[in-house]
């Protein structure tokens, strides 16, 4: 099988659909980074999926879901969370919470976990293969795992190409980094990965302050390992100007010939751009050295992937 990137027209989409109620898998945009998607429901189309991906199992998925009706069959929703759920969805917040008794998504797809990790998509090519498809799916990001992400469709086909029926094409990612995860399944929320969807924007919005994961939020991530979002090449961060023989990605006035994640500093930008440069200087380098990005707003984030990127076991 080699995947074919393929403009979602409607005809393209049943086809797709089709493909996931057989158990196969489906790689889709979404506003964050591509997903590799398959039905929720379907333990064999799971463990597929976890194998195409070189994903461990203890390592649970995100359920993308088309409406809060179909999210509130997967999951109990505190009423903070259903207020985010108002503010945010759909967009780039994934949030944990309690599995319901009527939820479809496979054990297998959450780890056995007793929690699920719900989102709903901005994407409209996400939403109209959900819309299609009717259910529940599961989607991580469509990289082998452990690689850097994926923004277009060609990353997802330099990755899994031998491993999926369809790429759809929606073109490069606007946010470019992954969802904001947020588990309510405590007293206080707790904020398991920074992400697309600012800290401080969903602190005002529910009036609180995010807990961090640990011993006194008694939450952990699974998937948060140190070593993720790896390119092959070593990077060395907050560097102010390049090492002779580095590779210099730049931002803001630090403005190498190279490549700049954003020249005129704007985060957004820089978050957008982030995957695709790195991924472009992987493989024209063997050291990359990054411009300092502040850790304000969506810095929080960048600097998360990237200190993940830099991380050598
Ligand atoms: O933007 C995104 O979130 C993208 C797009 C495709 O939606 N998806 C994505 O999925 O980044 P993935 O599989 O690469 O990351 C999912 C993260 C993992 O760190 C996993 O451990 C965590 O979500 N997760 C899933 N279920 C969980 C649960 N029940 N409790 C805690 N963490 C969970
Ligand atoms: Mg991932």
């Amino acid at each position: 099988m080699t995947a074919k990137i393929v403009t979602p027209t409607p005809d393209v989409l049943a086809r797709a659909a089709d493909v996931l109620r057989i158990g196969g898998l489906v790689a889709i945009p979404t506003e964050t980074v591509y997903g590799l998607a398959c039905d929720a429901a379907n333990p064999d189309a799971v463990a597929g999926l976890y194998e195409a991906k070189g994903r461990p199992r203890f390592n649970p998925l995100i359920a993308h879901v088309a409406s809060q009706a179909m999210a509130e069959r997967e999951a109990v929703f505190t009423p903070l969370a259903r207020k985010a759920a108002e503010a945010f969805w759909p967009g780039p917040l994934t949030m944990v919470l309690p599995v319901a008794a009527t939820g479809q998504t496979c054990d297998l797809a959450r780890s056995g976990l007793d929690t699920i990790a719900l989102r709903r998509p901005a994407h409209p090519v996400a939403q109209a293969l959900l819309d299609a498809f009717g259910g529940p799916l599961v989607a991580p990001s469509a990289n082998r795992s452990g690689h850097v992400s994926p923004t277009t469709p060609e990353h997802v086909r330099s990755d899994l190409a031998d491993k999926v029926a369809y790429i759809l094409d929606g073109g490069p990612c606007t946010r470019g980094i992954e969802s904001t995860i947020v588990a309510f399944t405590g007293d206080t929320p707790v904020l398991l990965r920074a992400g697309a969807l600012e800290t401080a924007e969903i602190e005002a919005i529910l009036g609180v302050t995010l807990a961090r994961p640990g011993a006194a939020s008694g939450i952990t991530a699974p998937g948060q390992l140190k070593s993720h979002y790896a390119p092959r090449a070593t990077l060395r961060l907050d560097a102010a100007t390049p090492m002779s023989g580095e590779g210099y990605l730049g931002f803001g006035d630090h403005c190498p010939l190279e490549g700049n994640l954003s020249p005129t500093g704007n985060l957004t930008e820089a978050a957008a751009n982030l995957f695709a440069m790195l991924r472009a200087f992987d493989l024209r380098y063997e050291r990359i050295a990054v411009a300092p990005i502040p850790r304000t707003g969506l810095g929080e984030a960048i600097n998360d992937r990237l200190a993940r990127a830099a991380h050598r076991d």
